[in-house]
C-alpha cells in the first residue's frame, strides 16, 4: 500500500471497481488493468465460475499446462498432465518415464486409503468417566451423522472408527476424538469436517444432558480433519538389472559406478536433512504438477508428505534405493489425499480434461500416477546430480526464459537454442546476446 490506511468495503466492490482501486497502487495503472482484463476467459460463464472459486478475484494467473507421455504404470500407459512453472520438470518427467517404460515401467501399489479427523476438547472430569460413557457417545455420533454418511456409505465408504485419545500428558485435561474415514474417490475434507462438527455437537449435548457429567466442564476447542494421513499411502517403484545399460548418463560411468553413485546420492538424502529437503522438493516438482493439473489441493499433499518424511523423528528422504544382487530398485513411498470427484476436479475446465486424459481414474489410481510423476523427477534429478550435474540440463531448459527477458524473436531463439546445444548457458547479457547474433552452425 502506498499509505497505511485501512481499506474497508473492498469485497463489496464489483470486479472493475476492485481492479481500479488496486491499479491505483501500481506505477502503471493502465497496464495492470489491461493485463488483468486480458487474463479473463473469453466465456463469461466460465470466468464467473473461476471467480467464484475464491474471493476478491481480479483475473487469472497463468501457469503452463504440459504433458509428459510414456508413463507406463502397472502395465497401463498414461500421458500425464503437469501444471508447473519451473523449466525442466516436464522434461525430467518425460525423460525418466520413457527410459523406464522400456524397462517395464513404474510399479505401484496402494498401502492404505484412510483419512483422519479430530475433535479437540478440554474435559476436567478425568479419563475414566469419559471412557465409561464413550461407547454410548460413539454410538450417538454414528447415529447423528447418518444423514451425512448415507451417500458415502452407498459408495462403500464412511466412518471407519472413532476413538478417544488421552492427551493429558501434553496439555492438562486435553482429549481428542480421533476418527478415521474412507472417503472413496473424494478428497473428503468437507465430508470429514461435517462429520466432526456433528461429533462435537453430540459430545457437547451428551455432556450437558448426562448427570454423571454435570459436576464437570467439557469445552470443544475445535473440530477439523488432519492433513497428516500416513495411512493414505502409495508405494511406487522402478526396477531393473544394474547392468541393463543405457542409464543415459553421458557415458562417463559404467553401469555399476552409476548405480553405486545413485545409491549413495539417495542415501545422503536419508541421513542429511538439508539434502533431504531438496530431494523431496524435487519429488514434489512432479507430484504437485499432477495435483494442480487435476484440481487437487497441493498444500495438503505437500504438508502431509513433509510430515511423513519426519515420521521417525528426523526429516528424511521419501525415496530409497535397494540393491540386491544384480537388481536395482528405486522406491517412493508417499502419503497423499487426492480426489477425482468433488472439489474443483469437475469444475475447473482443465482439471476435468486432465482426468479424462488419464482415463477418469479413481483416487487410488491418481495417487499412483502422481507418485510416478514424483519418482520420475527424483530419478532424473539424482541421475543428473551424480553424473554431469544439474545446471547443464536445467539452464538449457531455462534458456527460453533468459531469451524472453532479452525479447528475442522466434528466429533468434531458434539460433540460440542451436548454439547452446554445445555451449554453457548463463544469465549474463553477453552470453545471451552472443547467442542471438550467432548464426546456426
Ligand atoms: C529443482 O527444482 C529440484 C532439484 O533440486 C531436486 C534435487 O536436487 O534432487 C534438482
Amino acid at each position: 500500500m502506498k499509505n497505511n490506511t485501512i481499506t474497508t468495503g473492498f469485497s463489496r466492490l464489483d470486479k472493475d471497481q476492485k481492479i481500479d482501486l488496486v491499479a491505483s497502487q501500481i506505477s502503471d495503472p493502465e497496464l495492470f488493468s489491461t493485463t488483468l482484463h486480458e487474463s479473463w476467459h473469453r466465456d463469461p460463464a466460465i470466468q464467473k465460475m473461476i471467480d467464484e472459486f475464491s474471493e476478491n478475484t481480479l483475473g487469472n494467473y497463468f501457469f503452463p499446462y504440459g504433458v509428459a507421455p510414456n508413463f507406463l504404470i502397472n502395465g497401463k500407459m498414461y500421458m500425464v498432465p503437469l501444471v508447473i512453472e519451473e523449466s525442466s520438470v516436464v522434461a525430467a518427467a518425460s525423460g525418466a518415464a520413457k527410459f523406464w517404460a522400456e524397462k517395464g515401467g513404474f510399479h505401484s501399489e496402494i498401502i492404505g486409503l484412510e483419512k483422519i479427523g479430530q475433535v479437540h476438547f478440554i474435559w476436567n472430569g478425568g479419563y475414566d468417566l469419559l471412557t465409561r460413557f464413550f461407547p454410548e457417545i460413539k454410538r450417538q455420533m454414528i447415529e447423528n451423522t447418518g444423514s451425512i454418511t448415507s451417500n458415502m456409505m452407498k459408495r462403500g465408504g464412511g466412518i471407519l472408527d472413532i476413538q478417544l485419545v488421552d492427551m493429558t500428558e501434553k496439555i492438562p485435561d486435553y482429549y481428542q476424538v480421533k476418527a478415521t474415514f474412507d472417503t472413496r474417490d473424494s478428497m473428503g475434507a468437507n465430508f470429514i469436517n461435517s462429520c466432526l462438527e456433528e461429533f462435537a455437537d453430540t459430545l457437547r449435548d451428551f455432556a450437558s444432558d448426562n448427570n454423571d457429567f454435570a459436576p464437570y466442564r467439557l469445552q470443544v476447542i475445535m473440530s477439523i480433519l488432519s492433513n497428516y494421513t500416513p495411512n493414505c499411502l502409495v508405494r511406487t517403484w522402478v526396477e531393473g538389472e544394474i547392468t541393463v545399460g543405457g542409464h543415459n548418463y553421458d557415458d562417463f560411468y559404467t553401469d555399476e559406478e552409476f548405480v553405486s553413485r545413485f545409491e549413495t546420492g539417495v542415501h545422503i538424502a536419508q541421513v542429511d536433512m538439508y539434502r533431504a529437503t531438496t530431494q523431496n522438493k524435487g519429488i514434489y516438482n512432479g507430484i504437485d504438477a499432477v495435483v494442480l493439473a487435476t484440481g487437487n489441493d497441493f498444500r495438503a499433499v505437500e504438508a502431509c508428505g513433509h510430515a511423513y518424511a519426519s515420521r521417525n523423528g528426523e526429516y528424511s528422504s521419501l525415496s530409497k534405493v535397494e540393491i540386491s544382487g544384480n537388481k536395482f530398485r528405486f522406491t517412493l513411498e508417499v502419503p497423499m489425499a487426492l480426489g477425482t470427484v468433488g472439489g474443483l476436479t469437475h469444475l475447473h475446465p482443465l482439471a476435468k480434461l486432465s482426468l479424462e486424459l488419464l482415463g477418469n481414474p479413481g483416487a487410488p489410481e491418481l495417487m499412483m500416477i502422481a507418485s510416478a510423476a514424483g519418482l520420475s523427477n527424483n530419478y532424473s534429478a539424482v541421475k543428473s546430480l551424480v553424473t554431469k550435474g544439474i545446471q547443464k540440463g536445467h539452464m538449457k531448459m531455462h534458456l527460453l526464459n533468459i531469451l524472453n527477458v532479452y525479447k528475442a524473436t522466434d528466429d533468434e531463439k531458434k539460433h540460440a537454442v542451436e548454439f547452446f546445444k554445445h555451449e554453457k548457458v548463463s544469465h549474463s547479457a553477453p552470453t545471451a546476446k552472443y547467442a542471438l547474433l550467432k548464426p546456426i552452425v
